[in-house]
């Protein structure tokens, strides 16, 4: 290469900070690819890079409001370095003219563009505006395009369908990500082989909904058991499952398949009736009960989370007690909490009235997390003495003698290393448990 092409492509040095859930670590290899394919190149920290791309997550305020103030703290180095700032990904209209408006930063793309980002970084740098048809919007899965893997890994994800036509009233996702649109199984296929050759042994298939995958008359269920068959020996999840598009095709899928993992990650969101059709749940407390117990008699060995949203609108103190009583039903292996965000466009932010003050959301999100914290204790006990396969993922944080990995029902598992080593699958006895780790010996 000569001296002068080097230089150009030095100035075209990029780095992505990601914000919020797995579907957006997918997305920026998806995107790493696209700008790698078209000269630029990868900068392996933030202060070597020209161009900064966050990839923003608007489904809680929280979020967007950790961009904004990291976008702050970039102003001064952003004019000193001349750097362009981008935010790719979600990104409520409010906070998207309002960091456009500012400059603080140079251009925002969309989830569905992703393969016009060339073009919104040529303009920045020229200190034009692009805009482009938006005739494809919401209609891209990037199928064209195999995701650049910025780290090899053991495990990773995949999207398998993007966008949804979930109308959940406290959702952003439908509006950020458009609707829902799945991928060619030949794609997802041969992505899955690639990475099996690669040395990665478990794949997550990702979607907003992946219960309601279909590519012509190939179901989710059906591609779980292609790809099973296809991948025997690579560990396969997926995330997440809509309580009310889960089929007992799959949980067959999952029973039949030793290679598909025990775990549902099954977002509940409230255990109360009145709740959920304001949420627009489409499942009432009855038909969730009993779809867990389809699931606990179809695959009795399956861990199940869940999400909740504590506070939404007319949440009153029974309603937040069927949530409590729902989950000492359930006892969830583990799960993910939150208080109600109003999200600017939604149904909820428009005509519900955010009417939980503050304080009690944050009582009732502390109950709900104190009380799974309980169950999952419970449940992780149920281990003890039990003998599990554990995917070797790295070093445990706490100590370097010891490994890292998850068992089948995806709960986290240390144990002293031995010979094995990362990637390997080890069988070790569980003598110990906190909340959230398994603790175990080689056998
Ligand atoms: N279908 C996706 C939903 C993504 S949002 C999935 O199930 O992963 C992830 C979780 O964030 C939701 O399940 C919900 O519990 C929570 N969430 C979404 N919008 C929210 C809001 N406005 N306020 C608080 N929590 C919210
Ligand atoms: Fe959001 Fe409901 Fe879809 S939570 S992503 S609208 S399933």
């Amino acid at each position: 290469m000569d001296k002068n092409k080097n230089k150009k492509r030095l100035n075209k040095s990029f780095f992505i900070e990601n914000y919020g859930c797995k579907m957006n670590v997918s997305d920026s290899e998806i995107v790493t690819s696209i700008l790698l394919k078209n000269g630029f190149l990868l900068s392996e920290n933030l202060e070597k890079a020209n161009i900064i791309l966050f990839n923003s997550c608007s489904v809680r305020e929280k979020a967007e409001l950790t961009l904004r103030n990291r976008l702050d703290e970039l102003q001064s180095l952003k004019k000193k370095k001349n750097l362009l700032l981008g935010v790719i990904g979600c990104l409520s209209k409010k906070n998207r003219d309002f960091f456009l408006e500012e400059k603080k930063i140079d251009f925002f793309v969309d989830p569905s563009s992703y393969n016009e980002l060339t073009n919104y970084i040529h303009y920045s740098t020229i200190g034009k505006k692009y805009s482009h048809s938006t005739q494809r919007k919401g209609k891209e899965s990037y199928t064209n395009i195999s995701p650049f893997r910025i780290k090899k890994r053991v495990t990773t994800f995949l999207s398998i369908t993007r966008g949804c036509n979930n109308m959940c009233t406290f959702c952003i996702v439908p509006f950020t990500r458009g609707r829902e649109i799945s991928s060619d199984p030949n794609y997802i296929i041969q992505e899955c082989e690639k990475l099996y050759k690669n040395g990665c042994k478990e794949i997550t298939l990702l979607g907003q909904n992946v219960d309601s995958y279909q590519w012509n008359d190939i179901n989710f269920s059906d591609l779980l058991n292609i790809l099973a068959k296809k991948i025997p020996m690579m560990r396969i999840r997926f995330s997440t499952s809509n309580p009310h598009d889960m089929s007992d095709d799959v949980l067959t899928a999952i029973s039949k398949n030793p290679n598909i993992c025990k775990h549902i990650h099954l977002p509940v969101q409230s255990g109360s009736n009145k709740i959920l059709k304001l949420m627009n749940r489409k499942y009432t407390r009855e038909k969730y009960i009993s779809l867990i117990k389809r699931i606990r008699k179809i695959i009795p060995e399956c861990s199940i989370s869940h999400d909740i949203i504590t506070g939404f609108c007319n949440e009153n103190e029974n309603d937040h007690k069927e949530t409590i009583n729902l989950m000492n039903q359930i006892k969830y292996n583990y799960g993910y909490m939150f208080s109600y965000s109003p999200r600017p466009g939604t149904y909820a932010y428009r005509k519900l009235q955010d009417n939980v003050p503050q304080e009690v959301k944050k009582t009732r999100l502390k109950e709900i997390i104190d009380l799974q914290r309980k169950h999952s204790l419970l449940r992780m006990k149920e281990y003890l003495g039990k003998i599990q396969e554990i995917l070797i993922e790295g070093e445990s944080k706490k100590n370097n003698q010891y490994w890292y990995g998850r068992n089948t029902q995806n709960l986290v598992a240390v144990f002293p290393k031995g010979f094995y080593k990362i990637g390997d699958i080890a069988h070790i006895k569980i003598i110990e448990t906190t909340s959230a780790t398994l603790i175990g010996k080689t056998i």
